[in-house]
């Protein structure tokens, strides 16, 4: 059996962050990066938000997964040919790429995510499933900038195989259209390098009626909300802040000129918050912006894989046409 190898890069220190998320607090319009939820309660948090009525996401992909995957998994492989590499953006739990492995066959597997520690136990079972195939775990914060590690494009045979770029779930949805561009071309320099010929699969969330979106992100249960007020726990916990998340309130509209859900958090009072070295006034009604959640017209994301560089897109959707998977030629 062959075991699982793992890379860690540039992982951000805990000062790093601290910088980052403090910045956010002092600018003007308070912002702080999306990726400050994913602490290890927010992590189980937003796989709560996943189970919610109103989160038609992830229900909606894997329904088109369900109902399409041999297709879908035909036209990943006439893009890479067989047995491809498949590097797998933001893995998680891998469940979404292993239900793949069947109709893929790769010949290596590489999960990327922000953490290389999130990845071992999710490897070490995948492994003993498939003990003939060459697991690889890259920890990387690819919002900032995706590559590889240099050994893995010259590692074994894998290096004359095609590569499959996998994004599921919509994260993509979470870049600004200049950086989603950016992270597309990045994705598919990926995805030419060894053979020459591969492809992408990406899951994109679609424009729809802005009454099931809010629902989407502002839930009856208040999981979203707890969600985004747990930003506000976490910087207490990084800066040594003193938020009192009574005293904040969760927000999510959507924006149509931007097409985009805007989560913020919303101050209920006026207030000062203070941390390690800083403080600032917050007056009622003052927001912090935690997060966007692009939302595309099918024709405008094909166009955007297209400005990437991508050819021969083939879309496959829901009934409702709400979501959207992607198979595209790099
Ligand atoms: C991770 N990402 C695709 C989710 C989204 O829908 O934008 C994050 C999320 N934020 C609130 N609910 C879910």
């Amino acid at each position: 059996m062959k075991t699982p190898l793992f890379f860690q890069l540039q992982s951000l220190s805990g000062p790093a962050l601290a910088t980052e998320a403090e910045a956010g607090l002092r600018a003007a319009a308070a912002a702080v990066s999306p990726k400050f939820f994913y602490d290890a309660l927010g992590s189980r948090l937003f796989d709560a938000i996943t189970e919610l009525d109103e989160y038609y996401p992830t229900r909606t992909e894997a329904g088109i997964f369900a109902a399409e995957g041999a297709a879908i998994a035909d036209a990943a492989l006439s893009c890479s040919g067989p047995a491809p590499v498949l590097v797998d953006l933001g893995a998680g739990s891998c469940a979404k790429a292993a239900r793949l492995f069947a109709s893929l066959a790769p010949r290596r597997y590489v999960a990327v995510d922000i953490s290389v520690d999130y990845l071992r136990e999710a490897l070490a079972g995948l492994q003993r499933e498939h003990p003939a195939m060459e697991l690889v775990g890259v920890g990387q914060d690819f919002s900032a900038r995706l590559a590889l590690p240099a050994e893995l494009a010259h590692a074994g045979d894998a290096a004359d195989a095609g590569t499959l770029v996998f994004y599921p779930g919509s994260s993509i949805g979470n870049f600004a259209p200049a950086e989603a561009l950016r992270l597309l071309r990045e994705a598919r320099a990926l995805a030419t390098q060894g053979k020459g010929s591969g492809g992408l699969v990406i899951g994109a969330d679609l424009v729809k009626d802005a009454r099931v979106l809010e629902a989407a992100y502002d839930d009856a249960l208040g999981v979203t909300a707890a969600f985004n007020l747990n930003l506000l726990r976490r910087l207490n916990g990084l800066l040594g802040a003193d938020f009192d998340l009574r005293q904040w309130r969760h927000v999510a509209r959507f924006d149509t000129q931007h097409s985009r859900i805007e989560m913020h958090l919303e101050a209920r009072q006026p207030l000062t918050v203070r941390w390690r070295g800083g403080e600032r006034r917050f007056a009622a009604g003052e927001r912090i912006h935690t997060e966007n959640s692009y939302k595309w017209q099918p024709a405008d994301f094909e166009a955007l894989l297209r400005e990437a560089g991508y050819g021969a897109v083939r879309r496959f959707a829901d009934a409702q046409a709400w979501f959207g998977v992607f198979v595209a030629r790099a």
